[in-house]
Formats: structure tokens, sequence, C-alpha cells
């Protein structure tokens, strides 16, 4: 069974304060382009093409107009709405019927990855038939996420959400690639002190049943927070600086389906022209002339 997707873009963004008190967080710039790109990207690395995209009632239609079903990028989006942001493990409840027995992945909207090997290690990920793969990520700040804690083998000892003593330096990044059952997990939760369903509570049925994988993700791979405005204004610069040195955009979605021939010339060139005579546009037009190899 073809492996789904689903991105999750809901929450309040009260950390952003008052940018995101009219506009949803996922929708705003990240340099050159709207933040929810990123994670689309990385659905479309894993070589998944069928995505649910969830977000709040208020902020749903907006990302309908960005993105409408897809088939521009080579891929079949459909929507769904989370009331309340009661938790990320609720995206496989409210997700259960789109899912429908199916390996997934399950990508936060505003987390954004980057990084050579990055590719390959979606796609092994993506293979992998039963229970569930997450990734580890050394950070400064391991108490302000998931924090995975294993022996020298990469088994998983623990998993903790947001620990006041975090056993290990290593957090839980927002990509989670589940096996058919994450829904049948999803329904077994009940809600965390903070009202909601961790998806660390998820992850922590699969590794009670010794199904749970982690990979390191290491030092040549970028991870980066848009929470706060600081981190924001890091992310963006972040992206500018290698877009700019490489003349290759980063999260670019005509780009990767056009490598994949998810689309061909006609759609990107009908791209090209909706993006008018801005950078983006500009960049798919150069694309379209020399059809460049991938790298
Ligand atoms: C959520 C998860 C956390 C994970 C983080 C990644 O935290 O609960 O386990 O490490 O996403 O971005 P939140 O963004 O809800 O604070």
């Amino acid at each position: 069974m073809e492996r789904c997707g689903i991105v999750l873009a809901g929450g309040t963004g009260s950390r952003l304060y008052p940018v995101t008190i009219a506009l949803s967080k996922q929708l705003l710039p990240i340099h050159d382009k709207p933040m929810i790109y990123y994670p689309l990207s990385i659905l479309m690395l894993a070589n998944i093409r069928e995505i649910l995209l969830i977000s709040t009632p208020q902020d749903i239609t907006l990302f309908e107009r960005l993105l409408g079903d897809g088939s521009q990028f080579g891929l079949s989006i459909s929507y769904a709405v989370q009331p309340q942001p009661r938790g990320l493990a609720e995206a496989y409840k409210i997700g259960e019927k789109f899912v429908n027995g199916r390996p997934s992945c399950l990508v936060l909207g505003d987390n954004l990855l980057y990084g050579h090997s990055l590719s390959a290690i979606l796609s092994r990920a993506a293979q992998k038939k039963h229970g569930a793969t997450i990734f580890g990520y050394h950070v400064s700040n391991p108490s302000a996420y998931g924090v995975v804690e294993f022996d020298r083998s990469m088994k998983v000892l623990s998993i903790e959400e947001k620990p006041l003593k975090p056993k290990s330096s290593y957090a839980v990044p927002g990509i989670y690639f589940y096996d058919g059952r994450a829904s049948f997990f999803a329904n077994q939760l009940k809600p965390s002190a903070r009202g909601e369903l961790e998806i660390t509570d998820l992850n922590k049925k699969y590794l009670e049943e010794g199904s749970l994988e982690v990979v390191l993700l290491g030092r040549g791979i970028a991870w980066l927070d848009t929470g706060t405005h600081d981190l924001l204004y890091d992310a963006s610069l972040f992206v500018k600086t290698i877009e700019q040195r490489q003349g290759l955009k980063i999260g670019c979605l005509e780009e990767i389906a056009f490598h994949k021939g998810w689309i061909g010339k006609e759609e990107l060139l009908s791209q090209i022209k909706k993006m008018g005579n801005s950078s983006y546009g500009v960049y798919l037009s150069h694309l379209l002339e020399t059809s460049r190899s991938w790298v």
C-alpha cells in the first residue's frame, strides 16, 4: 500500500503574536516562500504524493487558496479541520478515513529540515513496513521538545515530552513515519495534563511493543525551529544565505515535482506564468530553460 502524508498546520501560534493573530503561522514567509512549502517538500522527497492538510477552521480556506488540489506539484492534496488545538496525535483521529490503514508520514507544518543526505534518509524510512521511525537531532535546548533516549545500538530506551530534566540532548523533530496502525493507536490515547493528545504518547505505543526506531540526523542536517520572532528571522536568513550562494532553491515544490517526473513542461510553464516576475518565478523559468540535473 502506498504511503500517504499528513501535514498538520494547526495551533494558535501565540508565541508569534501579533504576527499570527490574523494569519496562520504556517503561511508566514520563510524568505521567498510560505512556511508550509518546506514540510510539503519533505513529504515529496519521501516520495509521498497523497496528502491531507489539517488546519484550523479559520485558516483552512487560506491553505486551499494557496495549494489547491496540489496537481501543480504533482500531488493530490485534501483538507480537514482541527476545531481546537487538541494535540498532534489527534491528526490520526481526524485523518482516520483518509489514512484508511495505510502507512503514513506525519509532518508538522512549521518544521524546516534541510541537508544533503536527507532525501536518502527519508526514502529509507518510507520503505520500512512495520513499526514507526522517528528522528533524533542534537539541540542545545532539549527541554523544549520531545526527547529521546537510546543506547549504543540505537535502541530507544525512553521518550519524554518536554522533560524538565532531559535524559539526552536529542530532540525529536516533527516528522514521524508510522505503519498502518497509527489511527488505531491514536484512538487509545488519553489527553495529557495540558489537555492534548501527545504525539510522544503515540510514539510510546510503538516503543512499548518494541517497534520504534530512532534515526539520528547528523551535523550535516539543519533542523530549524520557527516558533519565535527571532527563530523565524534566523530561518529566513538561513534559507536566503544558502539559496543565494548556490543559486538553488530550498523547498521549491515545482522543482522537486519536475525532477521526479510528476509534472511536465506544460505544468511548469503554467506555474511560471502564475508566479509573474517574482524571484521564485524567475527561478522556475531558469529551471525550464536549462532542465539542469539536480543534486
Ligand atoms: C511538538 C511535539 C514535540 C516535538 C516538536 C517538534 O511540540 O510535541 O514532541 O519535538 O513538536 O517541533 P510543540 O511544537 O507542540 O511544542
